[in-house]
């Protein structure tokens, strides 16, 4: 015997792998995972993105071979991101019933009828200073962007979106994309809103990705990162506004706020781990810092353990077709 012989035990539970796979809390499944894709129009080939190793930009025309590729290997749902050669100053491809938004959706459902297709709603992508609105004297038009978002919206259901995901950070625009999708008799179109979207430094690759001709920042429209009650408030907002799904962005400097917002809603939860994470976790494993695949596996069960139902993340494909999940 020792001299001190602990009474309470934790390491019992934990001897051998079938105790550990007994009392693990939480699992990841591929079920919980979407996967966020970029396509651009008028384009032959794939343009690999630089700052985020191993994605890559796809060409519009061969759309429907990746989302082939992506549903057989079992991811269940995409994110489009278009990556237009239409820009002008309101975003207006956004919302052409042949634009990119459209066709993009369009495309995937026609391929995979059972994939579930969320349309990134916003006009980054789409407009020439690369806000997410309309602009005014003072940054952007917040209510002349919801009609936009409107639009953008219908528009997107009509070309068979199963859900809209509306980015662009304006106050009221779950409420009025709701609103619109109403109106042109799209009630069952559901809504994944970026609730509680933070002004994050973390998006720096996916400015490469999409190609955005941002100059500046989004903080007047996206929130602090220093704010726990207001990233509650807003998640709160757009429940209220009959969102059929929260989301927090980032994702793994967020945690805390996954737990805050799914202790105060019954509302399904996503969160969103995004390209800096990707990156990040890219480079350290590329330097053989880190093992790539324990890393992603350890980040993305701490989401799910935080509590998110649905993950966003650019390592879905490469977990689906190496059958790690
Ligand atoms: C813009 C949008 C962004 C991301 C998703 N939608 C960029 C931003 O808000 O500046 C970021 C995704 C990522 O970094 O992976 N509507």
């Amino acid at each position: 015997m020792s001299e001190y012989s602990p009474v309470l035990r934790p390491r019992r539970l934990r001897k051998t792998p079938s105790l550990r796979a007994m009392f693990q809390e939480s699992e990841l499944s591929l079920n919980d995972l979407a996967l966020p894709i970029f396509v651009e129009e008028g384009v032959d080939d794939y343009k690999a993105i630089e700052a985020m190793p191993g994605v890559m930009r796809i060409p519009e025309k061969r759309l429907a071979y990746e989302i082939e590729r992506i549903a057989k290997a079992g991811i269940r749902s995409v994110m489009t991101f278009g990556i237009s050669h239409h820009t002008d100053a309101t975003g207006s491809d956004a919302w052409q019933e042949n634009g990119l938004v459209a066709r993009m959706s369009r495309i995937c459902k026609e391929t995979v009828p059972e994939m579930i297709v969320m349309s990134d709603t916003c006009f980054c992508e789409y407009t020439s200073h690369g806000h997410c609105g309309v602009l005014c004297g003072h940054g952007v038009d917040n209510d002349a962007t919801l009609i936009n978002l409107g639009k953008q919206a219908v528009v997107a259901a009509h070309a068979g979106a199963d859900f809209i995901a509306p980015s662009a950070a304006m106050d009221g625009q779950v409420a009025a994309i709701r609103q619109a999708l109403d109106a042109a008799g799209f009630t069952d179109t559901a809504i994944m809103s970026y609730s509680t979207k933070f002004a994050s430094s973390f998006y720096g690759p996916f400015r490469e990705a999409a190609g955005t001709a941002l100059k500046g920042d989004r903080k007047t429209y996206q929130m602090n990162p220093m704010n726990r009650r207001e990233a509650i408030r807003e998640s709160l907002i757009d429940a209220a506004e009959g969102a059929d799904s929260l989301m927090v962005k980032p994702a793994g400097a967020y945690l805390d706020i996954l737990r805050d917002i799914r202790e105060r809603s019954d509302l399904p939860l996503a969160a969103y781990q995004v390209s800096g994470e990707y990156a990040m976790i890219k480079f350290a494993a590329q330097a053989g810092a880190i093992d790539e695949r324990n890393v992603v596996l350890e980040s993305l069960g701490a989401i799910k353990r935080a509590g998110a139902d649905v993950i966003f993340s650019y390592f879905a494909l490469d977990l689906a077709e190496n059958k790690v999940l």
